[in-house]
């Protein structure tokens, strides 16, 4: 018998009532996939401390982020060159207060004009307002309102998550999706689309994986990597949404009619 990649057994020659089987079984994946997706955003958003989901924030959960204020390292490195020496030692020394109280002394009455928020409207508005044009203004870097301020407050010390959580996390994830995955796998295989299309798509899926996983590893140790689980669950993801509908697909259209040998 000579070789073939064709497997005897084929989805659409099944009885209507496995296929039925096999597609709430495939869409229940599918919804899981989906659902991993919404949870990894809801669960992550604000893991770097700041809203909206950036690589800021896996890098944050995998990594860890220490950051130093962007308004006070931008005070300490001696900006802005004509700020006067006793006023920047006030807005430093308002930094690095307790971050709870910051807004309460903000534009604090008792200070009068030395309340941080009178020193910025004097020393900083002329370049810092949304409306600042002319030479060296920063109009995308606003500093007019509280929230514009808070943003660039808060320094940052986030911790990534425990070793031992990861590994648990790396333990569950690692068997749960590969076995998932090996499953809509095969059943791909069991497909009538063309084994380049199948071949490529599954690769996409278990690199995928095996890069999402790893970069968790990986990233620990240098935050860079945070780049490749975007990238591997990205192609994870996609794969297994794409693995998925060609196997729905197939199962719902009528089988093909043999071809004449
Ligand atoms: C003469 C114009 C000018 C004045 C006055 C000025 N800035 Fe700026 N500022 C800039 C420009 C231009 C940038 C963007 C380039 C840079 O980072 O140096 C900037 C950047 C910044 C940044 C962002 C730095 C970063 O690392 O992202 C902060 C924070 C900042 N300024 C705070 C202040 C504060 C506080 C004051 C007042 C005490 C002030 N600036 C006064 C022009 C000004």
């Amino acid at each position: 018998m000579a070789f073939t990649n064709e497997h005897p057994l084929r989805l659409c020659n099944l009885s209507w009532l496995a296929r039925l089987g096999i597609a709430g079984l495939v869409l229940a994946a599918l919804g899981g996939t989906a659902a991993s997706g919404i949870y990894l955003y809801l669960h992550h958003e604000n893991r770097d401390e700041r809203p909206g989901m950036t690589i800021d924030d896996v890098k944050a959960h995998y990594h860890g982020i220490v950051a130093e204020a962007p308004l006070l390292a931008a005070l300490e490195r001696g900006h802005p060159d004509d700020l006067n020496a006793d006023d920047r030692e006030r807005l430093i020394e308002w930094l690095r207060d307790d971050s709870s109280r910051l807004s309460q002394t903000f534009d604090s009455l008792d200070l009068g004009a030395f309340a941080p928020a009178e020193i910025i409207a004097v020393s900083c508005l002329g370049c810092h307002a949304r409306t600042s044009t002319g030479d060296g203004e920063a109009a995308d870097i606003p500093l007019e309102y509280w929230d514009d301020v808070e943003a660039l407050s808060v320094s940052r010390d986030v911790q990534p998550v425990p070793v031992l959580i990861l590994a648990a996390s790396t333990h569950t994830h690692a068997l749960g999706l590969a076995s998932i995955a090996i499953a809509i796998g095969l059943l791909s295989l069991l497909t009538r689309w063309p084994r380049v299309v199948v071949g490529l798509v599954l690769a996409l899926t278990g690199l995928g994986l095996a890069a999402d996983l790893g970069g968790w590893w990986l990233t620990r140790t240098n935050p860079a990597f945070a780049y490749m689980i975007v990238a591997g669950g990205s192609a994870f993801g996609g794969g297994m949404t794409l693995l998925s509908l060609m196997v729905l697909l197939d199962i719902c259209l009528p089988a093909p009619r043999p071809q004449a040998k």
